[in-house]
């Protein structure tokens, strides 16, 4: 069944590739603004178009990458776990999107270790799925665990395309017999026998679908947000009974981001 969600997310009103912090970027790519608002106009239509609430944060000029909200923190009942970014040009997003949760009635709590939020942060039903290896900190898999006390479950991350959690790895259902589908190759060979053993019945996701940021989708337990490029992947999950609803956001793989990063979920 599909659960309402309520999202934050930040309008690309100053998204730009201006450096490079992962190999999708490219120090001299141009960025088509009016392409990528409108794309990014468009997941927002279909969010709200399947029910769900969408809040915004403004942008702050100078930060081309705020458009990611997902990495601004990890927010369960209404707790607000913060974010330390990893590149200094970043770092400035935290206390912009923890103004935010403020004037909206959240406290927020700063890591001590790097920990970008929901790109490395993927609550999964009885666990969190925590990613390392690029970004978070092993140390900050262990302040999450003590702040939220749910079980956090650390995930080695491998390949450098793939450096959040969140471009390897979706919850399909995060019910207690919550699912997930991921690419086995992001991942090292003990994480990859870890997530066998949590989710013998996870959908496993091809190179291309990985390549196409297919991974970096967000469902609601029954509609998945992804890519139309993943092609195939799509058509596993719906082989599963979910729906899955394209939408593309092309002009934000230049940045390597997608969907999920894009969005933030508020769980009250
Ligand atoms: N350019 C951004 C970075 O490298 C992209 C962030 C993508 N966000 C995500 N949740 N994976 O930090």
């Amino acid at each position: 069944m599909p659960r309402p969600r309520r999202f934050l997310v930040c309008e690309p009103r100053h998204f730009a590739v201006q450096y490079a912090i992962n190999p999708w970027m490219h120090e001299d790519t141009q960025v088509d603004v009016e392409l990528a608002r409108g794309q990014w106009a468009e997941l927002i239509r279909a969010y709200r178009a399947h029910g769900h609430t969408v809040d915004s944060v403004e942008p702050v000029a100078g930060l081309p990458d705020m458009v990611f909200a997902a990495n601004s923190a990890l927010v369960v009942a209404g707790r607000v776990f913060g974010s330390l970014f990893h590149a200094p040009q970043r770092r400035p997003e935290s206390t912009a999107y923890e103004t935010w949760f403020k004037n909206a009635g959240f406290d927020v709590y700063r890591p001590e270790s790097v920990c970008e939020g929901e790109g490395d942060l993927v609550l999964a039903g009885r666990h969190l799925l925590a990613g390392t290896g690029f970004r978070t900190e092993r140390a900050a898999h262990h302040e999450v665990q003590e702040f939220f006390g749910v079980p956090t479950v650390s995930l080695t991350l491998v390949d450098p395309r793939f450096y959040h959690l969140d471009t390897a790895l979706f919850v399909l259902d995060d019910g207690p017999g919550a699912n997930i589908a991921y690419y086995p190759e992001a991942f090292s060979q003990g994480s990859r026998e870890v997530l066998r053993r949590l989710f013998p019945d996870a959908v496993v996701a091809t190179h291309e679908d990985a390549m196409v940021f297919g991974l970096n989708s967000v469902s609601d337990g029954r509609h998945v947000f992804i890519a139309p490029r993943a092609e195939a992947l799509a058509g596993e999950l719906a082989r599963h009974g979910y729906v899955p609803v394209p939408v593309d956001l092309s002009e934000f793989q230049k940045a390597g981001g997608g969907i999920k990063c894009c969005t933030q979920e508020i769980r009250s």
